[in-house]
């Protein structure tokens, strides 16, 4: 059965593997990229989004959203990513242009168009949580909302309470997690450990020899520098492609349970911190529901807490190997 996603992303250099992995996926219509200010500003965000969408030979149209957080400058993250989000590989400049649609009327007309939309996000919260204020009808629409985001087991990147993208825009994560869509958090701690592609396996990536397989590593090349100096783990962790993987595929959650998620939007120390209500001493129903009167569907918010990595790999493979 076909399926149709849209994507919002603050194009870095781990959003344009997990743009590929959608759009190379057949039974999967992206039916649009919408683009945040994060890793990078939005107009550089835009130009990887339109570099990649063209490197696929694809068409799907990209809107430009929001280019700051709702209530906070832009903190963006080229000490990552590259000056230019792609790891400073001096890729040309994308032939297209944005759509004139901006992302957030892109948002929820996919959302009117395409009811049990899935909608990923890859970067801050902005453009979603703008989209809610403009209609919030717009949560009844949605089908799956895949969330890359926090740190649930409180290993943050950002802080150490704190993953980016909720830490950017904090204000936006909360009204997004509390507007009770059912949501699927990927937090940044599932891309560590064994979840690290290695050097070996970025060499047999590149040993695939399609045009897809190389860009995924080479623009990645300043973030396995930047992933050593944060963490001292040698290899490339890909945050946004193991959330599309789980978008994609939702048999690779080997174990997830849903809970009362909380924001921190206040202190400074723990900002953007993904609090989770494990035990439910809040007493509060999982999150606020926004259904109306649609009692027949459940409101949540459902933390990742383990995937297969095995399968996360093989299917990275698999799409960059075909190409
Ligand atoms: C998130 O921040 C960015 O560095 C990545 O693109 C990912 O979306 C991980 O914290
Ligand atoms: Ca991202």
């Amino acid at each position: 059965m076909d399926r149709t996603f849209l994507i919002d992303t603050d194009t870095a250099s781990d959003d344009a593997v997990a743009l590929i992995m959608a759009l190379r996926t057949s039974d999967v219509r992206v039916a649009a990229i919408t683009v945040v200010a994060g890793n990078v500003p939005l107009p550089q965000a835009v130009r990887n989004a339109l570099f990649t969408v063209e490197l696929c030979g694809d068409d799907t149209p990209v809107h430009a959203g929001a280019a700051r957080p709702l209530r906070r400058s832009l903190q963006s993250a080229e000490f990552f990513h590259g000056e230019d989000g792609l790891g400073d590989q001096g890729y040309p400049p994308p032939r297209a242009q944005p759509a004139s649609e901006d992302a957030i009327e892109a948002i929820l007309r996919a959302s009117r168009e395409h009811p049990g939309l899935t909608v990923v996000t890859l970067g801050p919260l902005t453009n979603i949580a703008l989209a809610l204020d403009r209609d919030p009808s717009f949560a009844e629409n949605i089908g799956r909302l895949v969330i890359m985001g926090g740190a649930p087991l409180t290993v943050g990147n950002m802080t150490p309470a704190a993953e980016f993208n909720l830490w950017v825009d904090p204000e936006a994560a909360a009204a997004v997690i509390d507007a009770g869509m059912p949501t699927e958090l990927v937090g940044w701690e599932l891309c560590r450990g064994e979840a690290i592609l290695s050097h070996d396996e970025m060499s047999r990536v590149k040993a695939f020899d399609t045009e897809i397989a190389h860009f995924s590593i080479d623009c990645n090349e300043t973030a396995v520098e930047a992933n050593f100096r944060q963490s001292g783990a040698r290899g490339l962790g890909l945050p946004d492609p193991v959330a599309m993987a789980v978008a994609l595929r939702p048999d690779i959650v080997r174990r997830g349970s849903r809970h009362h998620v909380m924001i921190e939007t206040g202190s400074e120390l723990t900002r953007g911190m993904t609090v989770v209500d494990q035990l439910g001493v809040c007493g509060e129903p999982q999150n606020r529901a926004t259904w109306g009167d649609r009692a027949d569907r459940e409101a949540w918010t459902r933390v990742t807490w383990e995937i297969d990595v095995s399968s996360f790999k093989q299917l990275l493979f698999s799409i960059l190997r075909a190409g």
